[in-house]
Order: structure tokens, then sequence, then C-alpha cells
């Protein structure tokens, strides 16, 4: 393989600022690859030694390709981490899975054996944990809006924890154990007033959003009483209810620990100020998840250790000062665990350039070429560029090239100008329909999301591990879309 020789193309002017020509195209960016990807000995990109043509052939594209060895070696790392950080705080930390990422009956087994919980948030989330067979007490259920069915649902399976989002679902949750005769364990699920958003964070008396029991002062009828202290109040007062502690979670793609350190001391205060003013002890605290993780190469996310010393030390100073045992902490990465496992194979088709004005070149009318790159997926298997503006990367996937640098767009195949899945990004200027392209980083949020928009049959996905690759969920066939259409 030969590196790209072309390293001193300029940058288009249409390329955003934060993009910068690779030197070669055909280098990974490791922070955005699973563990075990890499260019094979005629430049194709392989898995665990399986070369990417190999798992088009025996499983289609497009396709969800995951690193089990990844997803675990992760797993362990938050585990681990969080463990030893706070092993002297509150004698380790419970890390729950946040299932909404990525869930399938599989990736159950491996968080429960890699010593890990699930976090869910919904009934057909904990059917999937009930199939997989893991004991409840290793499961949470989230959710602001519940069913009773739902709620029965985590009384049947014996869930470790309910994180309650309101004072209406706390009655509900009271109501329904006592008919069962049966004590639910409760969470509550305050909002700190702190939203962190990817590089910064901002700090709010109130948090406009659907989610959590608020913590201003005012946020109730009864004058000075916080919805959170009126639920804290409430719970203490049901004999169905076993009320284990507090929870936040303050957003998703962080990659600065301060925001989850203000957090935890805001929750400390109000956990301490709970226990005297009601004689009662909340043994545990969860902090949520939210950790980032590199999806272009600009993104810097911080290793695990990193983030749990951060955390652990404003933990450990904040129960000192408040002179209260610490109650045992859980945290809920689902993101950076699974983000960066898996990469997305496409199979290119058409291809179509563009010329462009330059950003601010008014009058001159001078023109830049772009590069559309036409997929067999898009919007359907990826839909966060368009919800979020998230920005991805892509690399030929097929085979090497020492072509120039292109400036392109990789758009998928549905009815809409919007379906995009990298808005930009340098690929070889060879690339041609057959290529296969691969878009790393897109374990979370994105099967989970996927459609069936314009009767696209959802992606299959394979895990590898130890050099063989299998199928965790097949791919959707068009009897599959078919089949709930009544043909009445
Ligand atoms: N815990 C709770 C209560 C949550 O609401 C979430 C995510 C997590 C944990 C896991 O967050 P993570 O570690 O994965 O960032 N669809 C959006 C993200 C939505 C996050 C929803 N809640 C995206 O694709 O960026």
């Amino acid at each position: 393989m030969t590196a790209n020789p072309n390293t001193s193309a300029p940058a288009s002017p249409l390329a955003p600022d934060w993009l910068a020509v690779p030197a070669d195209l055909n280098a990974l960016h490791a922070p955005m690859w699973a563990a075990g990807v890499a260019r094979n000995e005629t430049g194709e990109l392989a898995i665990d030694g399986i070369a990417v043509s190999e798992l088009q052939r025996q499983f289609g594209t497009p396709l969800f390709v995951m690193s089990e060895t990844d997803f675990r070696a992760r797993a362990r790392a938050f585990q681990d981490a969080f463990n030893e950080a706070f092993a002297d705080i509150c004698g380790g930390v419970d890390v729950y899975y946040a299932g909404k990422s990525f869930l399938c009956t599989a990736v159950v087994r491996w968080v429960e054996e890699e010593g890990l919980r699930l976090d869910t948030a919904s009934g057909g989330e904990l059917a999937v944990a009930a199939r997989a067979g893991i004991p409840g007490a290793a499961v949470a259920l989230h959710g602001n809006n519940k069913s009773d069915a739902e709620i029965h649902r985590a009384l049947d399976m014996k869930l470790g924890r309910i994180v309650v989002d309101s004072l209406a679902e706390l009655e509900r949750v009271a109501a329904i154990a006592q008919n069962r005769g049966e004590t639910a364990k409760v969470m509550l699920r305050l909002t700190p007033g702190v939203h962190a958003h990817t590089h910064e964070f901002i700090a709010t008396a109130h948090e406009d959003q659907k989610f959590g029991l608020s913590m201003a002062g005012d946020s109730t009828d009864q004058a000075g009483l916080s919805a959170a202290e009126e639920a804290v109040a409430a719970a203490a007062g049901h004999d169905s209810i076993e009320l284990l502690g507090l929870h936040c979670h303050i957003g998703s793609q962080i990659f600065e620990p301060d925001g989850f350190a203000l957090a935890a001391e805001k929750l400390l205060d109000f956990l301490a100020a709970m226990q005297a003013k009601y004689s009662i002890v909340l043994p545990e605290l969860d902090l949520g998840g939210g950790y980032g993780i590199a999806y272009t190469p600009v993104d810097t996310p911080r290793p695990p250790a990193e983030i749990a010393q951060a955390m652990a030390a404003v933990v450990r100073a904040k129960v000192a000062e408040l002179g209260i045992t610490a109650p045992r902490i859980s945290i809920e990465p689902g993101r950076a665990i699974v983000g960066s496992s898996t990469f997305t194979l496409y199979e290119v088709g058409t291809l179509k350039t563009v010329r462009v004005d330059a950003p601010g070149s008014g009058a001159q009318n001078v023109t830049y070429p772009r590069r559309y790159v036409s997929v067999d997926g898009g919007m359907s298997d990826n839909a966060r560029p368009v919800l979020y503006d998230a920005d991805y990367s892509a690399v030929l996937a097929s085979r090497s090239s020492t072509a120039a640098p292109q400036l392109s767009r990789v758009v998928g195949k549905h009815c809409e100008s919007g379906d995009i899945v990298v808005r930009d990004v340098y690929l070889p200027e060879d690339v041609a329909a057959g290529d296969l392209l691969a878009v790393p980083g897109t374990g979370a949020y994105c099967w989970a999301l996927s459609s069936n928009y314009n009767y696209l049959a959802r992606p299959g996905v394979v895990a590898v591990r130890d050099g063989s690759a299998r199928l965790i969920v097949r791919g959707e066939t068009e009897e599959d879309l078919l089949n709930r259409d009544m043909g009445a």
C-alpha cells in the first residue's frame, strides 16, 4: 500500500474550517475506529482480518459492522476506570449501559458478562432485556411518560430501579406497587439546571425541557418547595416506595468533565439537605451518561480514567464538606461504549460533481467543485446528520488509492435533498460506482434511530470477534416491509 503522495493539496474553500486535507487519504484516524480495523496488505479495509468485500458478499450493504471485542473493551474500560477512581469514596461505581444507543439480545449478554448493568427507556427495551435473560435487579427503567403497562412490567421483572420522572408518575408507581402488595425501588430524576453540550455547559435556574423534577425553589405550587423536594417527601411517605436516591443526566456528546462535576455537587448538596430534613438515607446517586466520542478528527474525547478522576475529586471533596456518607455512584454511558465500536459499510452508486460559489466570493463568480457520492443507504440508517447536524467522516474502504483528495459529500438514496450521511469529507477523486465506503462511529443512535423511509429495509448488524463475523440482527427483507400491510 502506498501513502497518498498528494500531501500538499490545497483545502477547498467550500470545506468547513475544521476539516483539514488529510496527509494520507488511506490512513485511519485511530480514535474514530474500533480496535481491529486496519487496511490489509492489498489496501482494503478489514476488521479482525476480514476484508469488507467479504462482509459485503456475505451480508450485503448497507451493513453495520460492530467489533464485539471493542464494545467489550470500552465497557470494561468505563467499569474499571470508575471503580478505581471511586474505590475510596463509595467502594466503586455501577455502570449501566444506556440501551437506547443500541440494543439487541447479544449486546445485553455482553453487557452482563462484562459486569455492567442495563439502562432501558421503554417496555420494548425491557422486552429485549427479558429475552436476553439479564436479571431484573441489574436493570433500570427510564422515561418521562411511562405507561401503567410499563410500570407493571418493571415490577414483574423485579427491576433494580425505576427512575421516576415526575410527581404524577411517583403517585402512579406507588399506587400500582401498593395494589400488587409490592415495594418499588425508585430513583428520582432531577434537573440540576446544568445543561452540557459538547464543549460548553450552561447553568440556568430552570431547565426548559420535558425531563425530570425541577430543583428550583418555586417549581411547585407550594411556596419555596421544589418539585424535587416534594417528590422526596412524597416518596418517603409511601410504604410501597423504596427511595434509593437521586438521578440526573445533563446531556450527550460531552467532552469536558466540568458539567458532570457541577451536577454532582448540586445533587450532593440536595441529597444532604433532604437526608437531614426528612431523616432519611438516600444511598444512591446516578450521574447519567453523555460521554463524548470522536466522529471526526477534530473531536478529542478524554479517556474514561481522566473523566472518572475529575468527577471523583469533586464528589470526594463535596462529601467531606457536607460530612455525609458518600452515596453509591452509578453512571449510564451509551454512546461512549458502542459508538466507536461500529462502522457502516455502504456501496457507492451515482457520482456527480457540482460547482459552487465559494462562501464570500460575491460577484467574482469563482466556483469550486463539490463531489456528491451517493450510497445505498442514507437517512434511514443514520438520521443524526439530519436531526442534529451531526458531522461524520468516511474512507474509501474497498481499496486504497493514490488519487488526489477531492471535497466530497456522501449522500443517501432517499427522496430528500437533506439526506446527507457525511456533509464534508476529502475522498480520493477516483472513487467510483461499486466502491465501498466506510463511515466510522455509527454504533450509537444510528441503527436505534433507523427507519423504513421510502420502504428501504433497515440494515443488519454484524458482530466481529476473534476473526469471525456473525449477524446479531439480520437485515430486513422485502417481506418484512410488507408484513404489516393488511392489504385491506
Ligand atoms: N441516561 C439517560 C437518562 C439518557 O437520557 C441518555 C441519553 C443516556 C443515559 C445515554 O447518553 P449517552 O452516554 O449515550 O450520551 N439521539 C441523540 C442522543 C440522545 C440521548 C438521549 N439520552 C444523538 O444521537 O445524539
